[in-house]
């Protein structure tokens, strides 16, 4: 979970070309930054801070056309300038950067103290840029480039880390960076012009300056200076060919406009992209659809936000195609699969599709025959190039670490999948369309303004308690998530049954008690446990298509039928949002969080 970006070639402003890739990929973790560039003497200056990027400047590196960036989401070691990435070595010549957990770097650690080596931090990474420096120091050289040396010592070093890793070292001696991953993505770009390449953790940081890319797999080191790219395969050494992908995608302006926050623009964006999912006449909707008929068995997995997309997906095609379709959180699957056949489906949904608790249970998945599919929105990414069967969300860049957008949008794909199942899939775009339409009115200047109150009076709440039965269940689910996560007051989602198997010990006087009741069968069970929390001093909160006495506040929503799920995500998504803006907290980039979860 970290903002990786290098470069080397003949430009100008090199460490400011690195700095401003670096602010495009702060969304994957900002407890720290730090960038290296060498100067004339081939010695590192390195320029690192905690907190984020803000209005930093790195005009005082060395310009001498090779930098490397690095922003840092804090694994081992605690937020502080001497963890924060770039580290070096003791000679001061190699920089180093990191993604994952090295999992064996105390035994290491200790081997490289009594040679000598110093340490200045806590983190695991540094043990790879003294380890790399030992290795060189040990090496025979006969006659060998220091290039060589150098690519050697790395692939030897990180063939002794255990863990999934991804490691880009910078050697500024012989102005070469060599790369080695296991597990975190990592993309190089082959610039055109200025004898240049680049590598990032994202395809987007790089295709401003180059459409030529080449997507790292597991096991691969790669060596990038101004003469190219070379890619080899880490167990053997043996040299491989590069295949670089001539990427046509839309580069999307991701700003934000006028309005204060991403989170906030991404809400708004949902019913143009709702619509626009309803409208779809993508050929990829009835093949899953057939995937999904054919199927011994599938499975919906993914994580947090994606994960409760999942579970609503197994209520949306029961109740839409009669189809059984079973839900696993992506970190518990690979304990699941031992059933799995070649004829089970399993499909993966996922925003940033590089969270690494997926990938890696839809690997193990795949050992057993299994077919991949993907609902994933980031065009390009692991999961979307690993999958045999892809859906792209088309929900648009979200920079958000609050998933909004890609939440609803991936459920109006399982509701239109579903009704495509059922071969009625007129029905499935009428739903979106009025899912979307009530979408725009729960995000208009009017109906916000009631949830704007509503995180007035909840803002000093210690807990709030949200409940729902069928597809409303995974609804409370994410709602308690964005509360928490955008927030930082505990929330609780749960089913509506289970109040009196524990939970309502915990309703006191005022607890906020949020109950999702649309028009369905589970209005009236629904509603009777809103009213025995009232009965225990509740404070409580319905969001209906109709009002009743039971409910303190009353949040209208027309009835979308089992769509209505969305309007009420919605709602849920603005009562986080402006609970942090009450709290003054940033909804974009919350404490101890990242968009992309790449560490296990
Ligand atoms: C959502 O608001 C959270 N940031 C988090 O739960 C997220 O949904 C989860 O990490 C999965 O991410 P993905 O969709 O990119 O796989």
């Amino acid at each position: 979970m970290c903002g990786i970006f290098g470069y080397i070639g003949t430009r100008k402003n090199v460490p400011g070309l690195v700095f401003e890739g670096l602010k495009s990929l702060e969304y994957r973790g900002y407890d720290s930054w730090g960038l290296a560039a060498p100067d004339k003497n081939g010695k590192l200056r390195i320029l690192k801070n905690t907190g984020k990027i803000g209005d930093s400047r790195v005009d005082s590196l060395p310009d001498n056309g090779m930098a490397l960036g690095h922003t840092r989401w804090a694994t081992h070691g605690g937020v502080t300038m001497e963890n924060a990435h770039p580290h070096l070595d003791c000679s001061g010549r190699i920089a180093l950067i990191h993604n994952g957990i090295i999992e064996n770097y105390l035994e290491i650690k200790k081997e490289l103290v009594k040679t000598g080596h110093r340490f200045r931090s806590e983190t695991d990474t540094e043990v790879a840029v003294h380890l790399i420096e030992e290795i060189i120091s040990k090496s025979e050289k006969k006659g060998l480039s220091r290039k060589v040396l150098f690519g050697r010592a790395v692939r030897q070093a990180f063939g002794k880390f255990s863990g999934l890793n991804a490691v880009i070292a910078m050697d500024a001696e012989s102005e070469v960076f060599v790369a080695a991953k296991n597990g975190s993505p990592l993309i190089a770009g082959h610039g055109e012009s200025h004898g240049e390449n680049f590598l990032a953790s994202d395809a987007h940081a790089i295709l401003p300056y180059t459409r030529r890319l080449y997507f790292m797999e597991d096991g691969e080191i790669i060596t990038l200076d101004r003469s190219g790219i070379t890619v080899q395969n880490l167990a053997d050494g043996q040299e491989k060919p590069v295949r670089f992908q001539q990427i046509d995608w839309k580069i999307e302006k991701e700003d934000k406009g006028k309005l204060p926050h991403f989170m906030l623009k991404e809400i708004f964006d949902q019913p143009k992209i709702l619509l626009g999912i309803a409208a779809s006449t993508e050929v990829t909707l009835p093949e899953f659809a057939k995937l999904i008929d054919n199927s011994y068995g599938t499975y919906l997995v993914g994580c947090g936000t994606a994960a409760y997309a999942c579970l609503a997906g197994t209520y949306i095609f029961s109740k839409i195609a009669k189809k059984h379709v079973n839900f696993s959180v992506a970190s518990e699957f690979s304990y699941l699969i031992d059933f799995l056949t070649p004829k089970s489906l399993v499909i993966g949904l996922s925003q940033s599709g590089e969270t690494i608790d997926l990938l890696d249970s839809l690997k193990k998945a795949r050992g057993k025959g299994v077919q991949v599919g993907a609902l994933v929105n980031v065009l390009g990414s692991s999961l979307y190039r690993m999958a045999d069967h892809k859906q792209l969300l088309h929900a648009g860049t979200e920079k958000a670490v609050v998933s909004t957008k890609a939440f609803t949008s991936k459920l109006a794909y399982l509701m239109m999948i579903a009704y495509l199942l059922k071969k009625d899939g007129v029905s499935g775009r009428k739903i979106l369309e009025t899912a979307g339409r009530e979408a725009a009115r729960v995000v208009s200047s009017a109906y916000r303004k009631k949830i704007q109150s509503l995180a007035e009076n909840l803002s000093s709440a210690k807990d709030i308690y949200i409940i729902g039965r069928g597809v409303s269940y995974p609804v409370a689910l994410e709602a308690a998530l964005k509360i928490k996560e955008a927030s930082y007051v505990h929330a609780e989602g749960f089913p509506a049954g289970e109040l009196k198997h524990g939970v309502i010990a915990l309703i006191e006087k005022n607890t906020p008690c949020i109950g999702f009741l649309p028009n369905d069968e589970t209005y009236n069970d629904t509603l009777s446990g809103l009213i025995e929390m009232k009965s225990r001093g509740g404070l409580i909160i319905g969001i209906s298509n109709k009002p009743h006495e039971c409910f303190d506040i009353f949040l209208p929503v027309v009835d979308c039928g089992i769509a209505s799920a969305i309007p009420n995500t919605v709602i849920a998504q603005l009562l986080g949002y402006y609970l942090a803006i009450q709290k003054g907290i940033d909804p974009d980039k919350p404490r101890n969080l990242a968009k992309s979860v790449t560490v296990k």
